[in-house]
């Protein structure tokens, strides 16, 4: 396939870190947070971990949610509904949300929705005027900035490791440490559950595969910088380095390799 010019000039832009924070500061100064939308998509978020994970899976739980994303308005929704302590990893260092507004709406609608929680919810600390919250560290630890290669956390210190739509988007040097984090992370008998999206994050509908044409290098030129860069592992790769991390863990079904042409599945480099 020919590299596409654009998309050589866009990736080359998000490789300067500076530039790109400047672009999101410009981004979030011209356009208010959308509390409302975030609220609803941390309540599905919910819904996807108790279908995936087991309301039983959760309840009374130590759980580590690998690329968390950047406020804890799950973590908080997860210890309502019964986890004992909930510790997000986030590489990316920079939105996090202190706006106890924020929180409050989504206290609100949860509890519209059935939830049992109310204002403060447990795992939730109001400062002394009122006008910002954090997490209570009890509860809920959010390490932003932090890749999940090294995880600052004692061995065996969780029930279950889960990551959603994250481990596709792994830089592949670093694949190999994040598979064996959870392995030391997790008590034994303890559990994993990795929701891993397989297709091509921008064709995902008209060609989902689209990205396993082109050759590593022409990939990378395009795309190498973005945050939403892929490995471009197929279920099956993620299956072996999963096996030697002695973690189990559950795919949602996508395309094998063997079902893809050889020449377009390079896995990345073990770094
Ligand atoms: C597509 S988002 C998914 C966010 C969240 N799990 C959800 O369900 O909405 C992928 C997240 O993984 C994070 N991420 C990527 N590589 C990471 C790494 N090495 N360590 C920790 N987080 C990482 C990204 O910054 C991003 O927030």
């Amino acid at each position: 396939m020919a590299i596409e010019p654009k998309q050589v000039l866009y990736n080359a832009l998000a490789g300067f870190t500076p530039v790109r924070n400047q672009l999101r500061r410009i981004r979030d100064r011209s356009r208010p947070p959308d509390y409302a939308g975030i609220v609803n998509y941390t309540l599905k978020r919910l819904q996807v971990r108790r279908e995936f994970i087991g309301d039983d899976g959760i309840r009374g739980a130590s759980l580590l949610e690998i690329g968390s994303g950047q406020e804890f308005g799950l973590g908080l929704l997860l210890v309502a509904f019964g986890a004992r302590r909930v510790v997000n990893v986030e590489i990316e260092p920079y939105g996090f949300i202190s706006d106890p507004a924020l929180y409050r709406l989504l206290v609100e609608k949860a509890r519209a929705e059935g939830l049992e929680i109310r204002w403060p919810p447990a795992g939730l600390q109001v400062s002394s005027n009122g006008r910002s919250v954090r997490p209570d560290p009890e509860k809920i630890v959010l390490h932003l900035g932090c890749s999940a290669e090294t995880i600052p956390e004692p061995d065996c210190s969780f029930d279950a490791t889960f990551s959603v739509a994250v481990l596709e988007h792994i830089r592949g040097g670093a694949m190999p440490r994040v598979a064996r984090e959870p392995y030391r992370l997790t008590r034994p008998g303890g559990a994993g559950y990795h929701r891993v999206d397989l297709v091509d994050h921008y064709t995902r509908a008209v060609d989902p595969l689209r990205f396993l044409r082109y050759s590593p290098r022409q990939y990378d030129l395009m795309f190498g910088n973005r945050g939403s860069s892929l490995n471009r592992m197929r279920m099956d790769d993620h299956v072996k380095r999963t096996k030697a991390a002695k973690v189990r863990y559950q795919f949602n079904s996508m395309p094998s390799r063997t079902a893809l042409p050889r020449e377009d599945t390079t896995p990345p480099e073990d770094g």
